[in-house]
């Protein structure tokens, strides 16, 4: 397949680009480089730098390189600055892809993929988080996505557009041979930032919560390894096959993680110690987020390799040891 990978210079299609690769596939990244690294790409890789929003060039990249499927990763993703700033998200996360999306009909490429989140759930109603359960975003961030989400159920239905729709937790992890990895300005993530903490890149890691009704009192979420998200975008290339599927898919591992455990796994894979201050809940940040992936696993035959967060974090050391500055073209 030519896939059009749109964000494949960022954190998850740059990781997506290689196993589209690895796979057989050709991938032609599209990418305005606002976040994203011309490092993150092998050299052999077509890259046209534009914005999605812009249907003529969406347009012309879809014919010129015979595209059979777009695969969405290029959204802003800060949580905090989509309550601060909500227009850039809405025109971005919300506006521009239904631009991607029109210039897609009008070349008759009618498959696609969309990077969704856990954050369209909200707080959930009930754990672990399966498809079927109410989304409720509680922030512009997970608003934006939901409303492509709704978007591309009544496109399916209208044009015959076949999709689907991952709700990923929360990515992590780099490359096994530690050659691509998470390089996000600012960073907000916590395997990075933890990392971060313990080689002294900064003073200390801030813990937001440590009186959570969890375990060990802070947030329980689900980690689940940047490779593993690629493999479901291209485990879902048969299903896409059928004209106006509409796909929704779950991926997590399933596996609850406090902050704790990652700092845990953050010292042990670095023999370093975390030096952690600890701060008061930050609002909107639910106690516990975990997944339901069984029908990931079940529909596409999703195997997950990194089931832990000791392997995960294992291969975030690699990449950050080897790179502890990120991208050279930052
Ligand atoms: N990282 C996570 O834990 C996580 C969790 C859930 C969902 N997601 C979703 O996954 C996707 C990828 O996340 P990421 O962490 O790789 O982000 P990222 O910022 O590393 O990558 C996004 C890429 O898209 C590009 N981009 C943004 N807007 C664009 C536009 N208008 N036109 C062209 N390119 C544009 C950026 O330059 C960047 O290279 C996002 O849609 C995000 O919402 C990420």
């Amino acid at each position: 397949m030519n896939v059009l990978v749109v964000g494949g210079a960022g954190y998850i299609g740059s990781h997506c680009v290689r196993q589209l690769t690895a796979a057989g596939h050709r991938p032609v990244v599209l990418d305005n480089f606002v976040y994203g690294h011309r490092g993150a790409l092998a050299d052999g890789v077509t890259v046209h730098g534009g914005d999605l929003g812009d249907e003529s060039v969406v347009k012309r990249i879809l014919r010129a390189e015979k595209i059979d499927v777009v695969m969405h990763f290029a959204a802003f993703c800060y949580v905090g600055e989509s309550v601060t700033d909500p227009l850039k998200y809405y025109l971005n996360n919300s506006a521009d892809p239904l631009h991607m999306l029109n210039a897609m009909l009008s070349a008759g490429v009618k498959k696609f993929v969309f990077s969704s989140t856990c954050a369209t759930f909200g707080v959930p109603t009930t754990l672990p988080i399966h498809e079927n359960l109410p989304q409720a975003p509680i922030n512009p961030y997970g608003q934006t996505k939901l409303d492509l989400e709704n978007a591309l159920r009544a496109l399916a239905t209208a044009t015959g557009l076949s999709f689907a729709a991952f709700r990923y937790f929360n990515a992590a992890g780099a490359a096994e041979d530690g050659s691509i990895g998470e390089d996000h300005t600012p960073e907000s993530h916590l395997i990075p930032l933890a990392i971060q903490a313990a080689t002294g890149q900064r003073p200390h890691l801030e813990l937001y919560g440590t009186d959570y009704p969890t375990p060990d009192g802070t947030c329980l979420r689900d980690y689940v390894h940047v490779d593993d998200l690629s493999r479901a975008h291209i485990a879902v290339f048969d299903k896409l096959a059928q004209p106006g599927a509409a796909l929704f898919y779950n991926l997590g591992t399933g596996r609850a993680t406090s902050n704790r455990e990652v700092i845990r796994a953050v010292e042990k894979a670095t023999g370093k110690k975390v030096k952690v201050i600890e701060k008061p809940r930050r609002p909107g940040d639910p106690p516990a987020l975990y997944a339901d992936s069984a029908k990931a696993q079940r529909e596409l035959g999703w195997k997950i390799k990194f089931p832990t967060i000791d392997s995960i974090v294992a291969t975030a050391w690699k990449w950050h040891s080897a790179h502890p500055q990120g991208y050279a073209d930052r």
